[in-house]
């Protein structure tokens, strides 16, 4: 299908839409845009809003998340991930809702992680903005139906997209490498998952057996647990200069 990217500016996405414009005879229009800025996602509001054939698929991937002890990050940080991972995809996905429903039937796929099933200390803010999304976009897919719109939360372990991934993949040992995979096979579970209409869309057996035990532990018991294991994970990979490896 024809496809609007919108992603940071500088990145090379011009290039990508060329490429995949080329390779499946497709148009593919490039906006490079900081969508966590309220000027970047109006330009990508509108851009949308312009598109001749209406888009019938929307897919909110764009985020972001930085590991440290939640007092010891700068707030900023914080205010970051909040607006990139909540608000940008709250507004645009309410911007939208009204063209994709003239398309109908129309999908929308909301990129969250299997973060989102538990609270996750020395990753907390970007924990909660995964559970936000997996809340509301299971929500959405009850209110949206009567209007032909289906809403898909994709919580997928570990994708292998860049280097930091790789790393800390590498730190977490054998349970990293189990729930970590290419993003083809994610994206192909998504897009799969939200063909067929699915509301949750787990990739990988061993991510779903993840999912289904944190489903029965006790959130207390769960925050403790992955505490001590990312202050393991992290020292292993940053130092113990690491801001979350305090002491206390
Ligand atoms: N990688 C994993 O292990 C993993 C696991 C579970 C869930 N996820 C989720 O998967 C999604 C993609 O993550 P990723 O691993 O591919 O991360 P990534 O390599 O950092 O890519 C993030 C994507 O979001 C775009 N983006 C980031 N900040 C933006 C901004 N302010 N404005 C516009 N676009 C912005 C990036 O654009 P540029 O290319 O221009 O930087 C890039 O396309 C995220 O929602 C992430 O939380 C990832």
């Amino acid at each position: 299908m024809d496809l609007l990217l919108a992603a940071l500016p500088g990145e090379g996405l011009p290039a990508l839409a060329d490429s995949l414009a080329a390779a499946y005879g497709i148009e593919a229009q490039a906006l490079e845009v900081d969508l966590a800025e309220a000027a970047g996602l109006g330009l990508l509001i509108e851009e949308a809003g312009r598109l001749v054939r209406a888009p019938v698929l929307l897919v909110n991937n764009a985020g972001r998340g930085e590991n440290g002890a939640f007092d010891t990050m700068p707030v900023e940080a914080h205010r970051g991930t909040v607006a990139l991972n909540i608000e940008a995809t709250v507004t645009l996905t309410h911007a939208l809702i009204p063209i994709l429903a003239r398309a109908a039937p129309a999908r929308i796929i909301t990129v969250a992680s299997l973060a989102a099933f538990q609270p996750m200390p020395l990753f907390s803010i970007y924990a909660a903005s995964k559970a936000f999304l997996k809340s509301w976009g299971l929500a959405l897919a009850e209110e949206l139906a009567p209007l032909g719109i289906t809403s898909t939360v994709l919580a997928p372990g570990g994708i292998y997209t860049n280097e930091e991934v790789r790393r800390k993949v590498e730190a977490q040992g054998l349970v990293g490498r189990w729930s970590t995979q290419e993003p083809s096979e994610v994206a192909l579970a998504a897009l799969r998952g939200a063909e067929r209409g699915r509301t949750l869309v787990i990739p990988g057996p061993f991510n779903r057996l993840v999912a289904l035990l944190s489903s029965l532990a006790p959130d207390a018991l769960k925050a403790r647990a992955v505490h001590a294991r990312w202050k393991w994970a992290l020292a292993r990979t940053a130092g113990p200069g690491f801001a979350g490896n305090r002491a206390k």
